[in-house]
């Protein structure tokens, strides 16, 4: 038994010693470990050994599993560094690494995270509502009739069902309100959508940031001092913001704001950067009869509402002259924002 213990060690450390890879090197081991290995079953059969040898043969025994286990491991290590250094082989490891160039955000996404920042701190809540919308939310409880030029099949984009990707953001004030009383603070960015001819200053979808304020004795001047406020931090006190009566079915009185922009070399320019008023009466009597109460009492609160254009106010941030630039995806353009 000694001795076969012995030729099976020594066997086995020139088989691990010959392996030329890790295929190799795991035949080797289930040869002699396995369940079925050489020194798996002389070890079973320690149990025929006489009592007085026992002791002696399980010492040989575990001398031989610890060598060859040992063995094993080191040869395993060697064949992965001898990989390892097959792998490198031709590699320069000194070179300087290669440049990951660092990507940004959009300049909208610049800007919409801005706005939104300067609104929250003015205590309004995100909220949102669906793209494809119908024409309850988007114009009938906007006081806005079937006959308004917005609902014209050359101005709105409708499916088959009757519904529509939304015209305007406005929709989410009219959400809103179904679904929470007042007081209502909140503030709604996404996509809207017209017909427009594409050109310098329009898209056909484009980016809005809607607004509402809903309470008891909310004012004219608290929506001049909140659109005022908000324009200023975003370009500075020292831009020039004014408001342009208008119409919109949904605010009564109802305004337009215009920001001057001052590019270099080149005389002021007024730019429009978002509709505005006081919610009409009308509005309120729609979101009644849609949640079937009187929660928007007309007596008893009176809100303010805006939409801004955000692809606007990126243009007028940056001085971007082409509002196709935020579509286009140029890097020369993007680049600039990193
Ligand atoms: N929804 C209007 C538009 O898209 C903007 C607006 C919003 C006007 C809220 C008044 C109040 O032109």
């Amino acid at each position: 038994m000694n001795e076969s213990i012995e030729a099976i060690q020594t066997e086995a450390l020139a088989q691990i010693t010959a392996a030329r890879d890790e295929r190799a090197l795991e035949d080797a081991r289930v040869a002699v470990l396995g369940k079925k290995g050489s020194l798996t079953r002389v070890s079973a059969g320690i149990k025929d050994v006489p009592q007085e040898d026992k002791a002696a043969v399980g010492q040989l025994l575990n001398a031989a599993r610890t060598a060859i286990t040992a063995a094993l491991e080191a040869k395993q290590l060697a064949l992965r560094d001898l990989a390892d250094r097959a792998a490198l082989a031709g590699i320069d490891v000194t070179l300087p690494a290669r440049d990951l160039p660092c990507g940004a955000l959009h300049p909208l996404t610049l800007i919409r995270d801005e706005s939104i920042g300067i609104l929250r701190r003015m205590g309004f809540a995100l909220a949102e509502g669906p793209e494809i919308e119908d024409e309850f939310h988007c114009f009938d409880a906007l006081n806005t009739p079937a006959d308004h030029p917005a609902r014209n099949e050359k101005d709105t984009f409708y499916f088959d069902s009757g519904k529509l990707l939304r015209t305007h953001t406005s929709s989410v004030q009219i959400r809103t309100m179904e679904s929470q009383a007042p007081p209502v603070r909140i503030i709604a960015p996404g996509s809207a959508y017209r017909r427009d001819e594409i050109d310098a200053t329009h898209l056909s979808a484009f980016n809005q940031l809607e607004g509402l304020y809903v309470d008891a004795d909310v004012s004219l001047p608290d929506l001049k001092g909140t659109l005022e406020y908000f324009l200023h931090e975003l370009f500075g006190t020292n831009t020039a913001v004014r408001f342009r009566p208008h119409f919109f079915p949904f605010t009564e009185p109802s305004f337009e704001i215009d920001v001057q922009l001052q590019l270099k070399g080149q005389p002021p320019r007024w730019i429009e950067v978002a509709g505005c008023g006081m919610v009409d009466p009308a509005v309120f009597d729609a979101i009644n009869r849609s949640r079937k109460d009187h929660a928007y009492d007309p007596e008893k609160v009176t809100g303010f509402a805006f939409g801004m254009g955000l692809d606007r106010l990126a243009m007028i941030r940056w001085g971007i002259k082409d509002i196709r630039l935020l579509i286009e995806n140029d890097v020369r353009f993007l680049r600039q924002f990193a």
